[in-house]
């Protein structure tokens, strides 16, 4: 069967949200120091941030970085990143089996944001609050401008989340806000997206949470913080999507109270969920982002079922998915405790192209959606103490943050499909596996396709309709000798190839690669 894609420009389905193409930096491995912050090296600016990592996150143009975990989370105290260096203390960190030297903070991860040219977005700590200190020296040192008189415990947790709010976005004659000042910061940063935690449902949280105690406590933060700040979005930690934990915070967190300050009586915006698909077999590895897509309907599938259950007036916005972890990693292949430096094949980049296309397609669900992680740490950019390089995985993110934006339009695929063993089992049957993965989008009037090949050893010649006869075609190739190539600091295997292409109606999508086409309607 020759396979057909017929793309219609003027079917228009849904905006894609810049924040798609949003990163993350976390304190693990060599992410953050000897990342994006390495002090003594030549490469490093006056305040110590690579500047070839600014060079190359700049090129991607994206508008959100979530910092400063992930796991990292659970125990990080963010009063120890302030302030002058040489008090800032030392700590054990227990998500990673490290130490934590506090060099770098919330002051610095500002200023980096602002290097980069992008917003910051941070999660709380919902774990661990704050060493016994906050109850203990309450007396000595303010805590934040709303505490309570009588602190109970869980009162206590919320008060240094309140305190990070108050010290980032505060324009008031406040003790954090009037910190911020004296740290050399008269303007706030206004830092907009906040989360409610990370993966609190995982075993190897520090603290970690049952659905039920997590959503009483979500609810009741997300209440406080907006008291505070009405201005901030807030991201419940959801699961992947399509579990019981999912759907019990939901329940519990999207309610209705027209007193209610944010999103129209809502306190929440948007919901977060997490993926890493991985395999060594290729077919599964290509495939398995598919797995990813089927969250996503889930996700938007709960959140619709939760506003009719809580009877959530239609003037309310609908919560976006925040996909604020995603990528390829296979954890036993990469260990988090070793810095988990993936070193990714041309399978793993079409993977990623394939998470990138699920994205596109599923555009009306997504809010953001976060590259885990942005350098270093399984991540398409690496450095050296020399450089940096571009991981296979480079390429097609690097073509999707600069080309599929605006909107999504309808494209639909006739193909012969994979057959073969899926990871996860239940996506077979779930979701269609063709042998090419396609989506496209519109912005300024020119058409970006996107198709992914995903046959190791056949190239597909394809009818194309809707590409006007004649039409001058730009084409982005990403393909390597074979699905294993791997890029190094010495090597890169997998690269983007450009070309032009006067359309017709046939063309041929080689082995094992992504095509990206683009013309003007
Ligand atoms: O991105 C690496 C880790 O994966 C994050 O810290 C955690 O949230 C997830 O399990």
């Amino acid at each position: 069967q020759q396979p057909v894609i017929s793309v219609n420009p003027a079917f228009k389905l849904s905006d894609i949200d810049d924040k798609t193409y949003s990163g993350f930096t976390e304190h693990m491995g060599r992410c953050i120091y000897g990342g994006i912050y390495d002090v003594d090296n030549p490469l490093s600016d006056e305040d110590g941030f690579r500047k070839d990592v600014i060079e190359a996150l700049k090129e991607l143009n994206s508008p959100v970085v979530r910092y400063p975990g992930g796991n990292f989370c659970a125990t990080y105290h963010w009063q120890d990143g302030i302030g002058p260096r040489e008090n800032r203390p030392k700590r054990p960190e227990l998500a990673w089996i490290g130490l934590e030297s506090n060099q770098f903070g919330t002051d610095e991860f500002m200023k980096w944001c602002e290097k980069v040219g992008t917003a910051p977005y941070i999660a709380l700590n919902m774990n661990t609050g704050q060493y016994i200190r906050p109850y203990l020296s309450q007396r000595q040192r303010p805590l934040t401008s709303i505490q309570a008189p009588s602190m109970k415990a869980n009162i206590l947790t919320i008060l240094p989340a309140l305190a990070w709010v108050e010290y980032c976005n505060s324009t008031q004659d406040t003790y954090y806000a009037n910190l911020r000042r004296k740290n050399g910061h008269e303007e706030p940063y206004n830092v907009k997206y906040w989360a409610l935690g990370n993966e609190m449902w995982g075993p190897w949280q520090v603290e970690q949470m049952t659905k039920e105690d997590y959503a009483k406590k979500a609810f009741q933060w997300a209440k406080a913080l907006k008291l505070l700040d009405p201005s901030i979005e807030l991201i419940l930690c959801g699961k992947e999507g399509q579990d019981a934990w999912d759907y019990h915070v939901l329940k519990e967190c999207i309610k209705f109270d027209r007193h209610a300050r944010g999103n129209d009586g809502c306190l929440i915006e948007m919901h977060s969920i997490h993926l890493y698909t991985c395999s060594n077999n290729h077919l599964e590895n290509v495939t398995a982002p598919r797995a990813a897509e089927r969250c996503i309907e889930m996700t938007g599938a709960l959140i619709d079922l939760v506003h009719a259950e809580n009877k959530i007036p239609s003037h309310v916005r609908k919560q976006k998915i925040c996909f604020d972890e995603w990528n390829v990693w296979d954890s036993s292949r990469a260990n988090g405790r070793d810095g988990a430096e993936e070193k990714y094949t041309l399978s793993d980049a079409l993977a990623v192209a394939t998470w990138l296309n699920a994205f596109i397609r599923q555009s009306k669900y997504i809010g953001m959606a976060n590259i885990a992680q942005s350098v270093n740490v399984i991540s398409p950019l690496m450095t050296t103490k020399y450089g940096i390089y571009k991981q296979t995985t480079w390429w097609p993110w690097l073509l999707f943050c600069k080309y599929m934006r605006g909107t999504t339009i309808a494209v639909n695929v006739q193909s012969a499909e994979y057959e073969g063993s899926t990871k996860p089992d239940w996506l077979r049957g779930a979701m269609e596996t063709p042998w090419l993965d396609v989506s496209a989008s519109i912005k300024d009037s020119v058409v970006s396709l996107v198709v992914v090949n995903i046959h190791e050893s056949k190239s597909f010649s394809t009818k194309l309709d809707g590409i006007p006869s004649g039409a001058n075609v730009e084409v982005y190739t990403v393909a390597g000798d074979n699905i294993g190539v791997i890029n190094t600091a010495e090597k890169s295997e997998v690269e983007v190839k450009e070309s032009k292409w006067e359309a017709k109606e046939l063309y041929e999508f080689p082995k094992a690669s992504m095509t990206m086409l683009r013309w003007k309607v």
